[in-house]
């Protein structure tokens, strides 16, 4: 048996019905809409965060967290190294395969420069129970300025699927007095 064609054209094809343009055209002025409220939520929200982007190296970045956690860890935590980094300084955290490092100790109502690259392929940076939300790539670090404001102990999940253990791949954060 050979393989023909339909004899009528059975798709769809009519003139637009006007409750259907009417539809159409309340989602494009809503999406226009919600587009412009999400400048307004930036600043009147404070929903969207203010990051920074640059480009460096994974061995640049990795060499700036090392020369951090040298000079300021406090203690040990299940192998982590617990760093407490001065007031107002810059922050590295690493995301790699499969956790974030060090563990870091904040104090409340200080201001730092958190700075966040991956030493290998995508991760997502989660902040618990905050929900703050933010990718980390290789190659790039993005920088954002946090200033906790309550004292407590913060969990980092990583909330992109990155490989057999991403499951697993959790980090710290400590706020203290
Ligand atoms: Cu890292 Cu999922």
């Amino acid at each position: 048996m050979a393989i023909s064609p339909p004899s009528n054209r059975l798709w769809w094809k009519q003139p637009l019905h006007k409750v259907e343009l009417v539809w159409i055209t309340v989602a494009f002025l809503w999406g226009l809409v919600m587009f412009f409220m999400m400048i307004y939520w930036h600043g009147a929200g404070g929903q969207n965060l203010s990051s920074e982007a640059y480009r460096i190296t994974p061995a640049a970045y990795a060499e700036k967290a090392q020369a951090m956690v040298d000079a300021y860890t406090v203690r040990e935590e299940a192998g982590y190294p617990v760093v407490r980094p001065p007031p107002g300084s810059d922050v590295y955290l690493i995301a790699r395969l499969w956790q974030w490092w060090p563990i870091l100790e904040f104090e409340r109502g200080q201001s730092y420069r958190l700075h966040l690259s991956s030493l290998d392929w995508q991760h997502g940076f989660s902040l618990q129970p905050v929900n703050v939300n933010i990718q980390v790539h290789p190659g790039y670090e993005m920088i954002v300025t946090v200033e906790p404001d309550q004292v407590g102990e913060y969990g980092i999940v990583c909330n992109e699927f990155c490989g057999i253990l991403h499951h697993q791949m959790v980090g710290k954060i400590y706020v203290v007095e």
